[in-house]
């Protein structure tokens, strides 16, 4: 089921997420200080719930902001129970103010392809690896590139090193080799580029000038609600394959690996 109701549960009280509130005076929104994570849900099956939930331990962590993770899990259990079986994602938010949140949604919908815009970025170093609330500068790199005719953007530190989209992983094939950005150089930990890893032979991680992959053959943008999608341009320069096939390799090694963990969880 793809179209349906919306469900949020705050610290355990379910309803309508149009209806759902917190109380306001909460710097998770006053300040942006909490985290997230967005989970795929096919058939009502969360895909890699516990790496998920790893990484907001993790990010929690790092912004020295407790919440109690049994709770959370009780209460994600009886929010998919309630929502049925739904193809959709589940958001994941834990706030300053104390508040745990879990809300079902529908995934945004993903062209075929993409293009995006490079936009230069600078890393909050306090923030790096950590999926915060402080998600403003990613959504106005965003709102930039469209500026641009991009569809997305594709940030790159001031020393030309190209990082990530706000959003996303991203891949490419250049000299012959499947590459990505390695975590070290202030990328999210994403846990579809971490199945990439493991799914497709022979990717190289490191650092690479945005001028070294406007030059690939081929590039892919990777995350939870886009798997896997082919980038048809950059900076406005049409790669020569969009989907090229590295890019096939890496959906359809994704898909194998996405469903034989499905499968096997539940
Ligand atoms: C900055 C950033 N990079 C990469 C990703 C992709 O991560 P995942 O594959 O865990 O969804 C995300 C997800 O939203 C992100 O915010």
């Amino acid at each position: 089921m793809s179209g349906f109701t919306e469900l949020a549960s705050v610290d355990g009280r379910i309803g309508p997420t149009a209806e759902a509130v917190i109380g306001l005076k909460d710097d998770g929104l006053y300040r942006g200080d909490g985290a997230f994570e967005v989970i795929r849900l096919y058939d009502r099956r969360p895909f890699a719930l516990d790496d998920h939930i790893a990484r907001l331990e993790r990010s929690s962590a790092s912004l020295r902001l407790e919440f109690d993770r049994m709770a959370l899990r009780a209460e994600i259990a009886a929010l998919l129970e309630e929502a049925g079986p739904i193809d959709g994602q589940l958001r994941l938010i834990v706030t300053r103010g104390g508040r745990r949140i879990a809300a079902t949604e529908s995934v945004p919908v993903h062209a075929e392809t993409t293009t995006v815009a490079s936009v230069t970025y600078q890393t909050t170093i306090v923030l790096n690896g950590v999926k915060s609330l402080s998600y403003g500068a990613n959504m106005l790199a965003t709102r930039m590139a469209k500026e641009q005719g991009a569809d997305e953007a594709l940030l790159v530190r001031p020393d030309r090193i190209v990082l990530e989209p706000p959003t996303s992983s991203i891949f490419w094939v250049a000299e012959g080799t499947l590459r990505t950005t390695a975590i070290a150089e202030g990328v999210l930990a994403s846990i579809t580029r971490d199945r990439l890893l493991k799914a497709v032979p022979g990717i190289e991680e490191g650092a690479w000038t945005l001028d070294q992959v406007k030059s690939g053959s081929e590039a892919f943008l990777a995350s939870t609600t886009r798997e896997v999608q082919a980038v048809a341009s950059i900076d406005g320069v049409a790669l020569p394959e969009a989907p090229g096939p590295r890019t096939r390799e890496a959906q359809e090694a994704f898909t194998a690996l996405r469903d034989r963990e499905l499968a096997a969880a539940n």
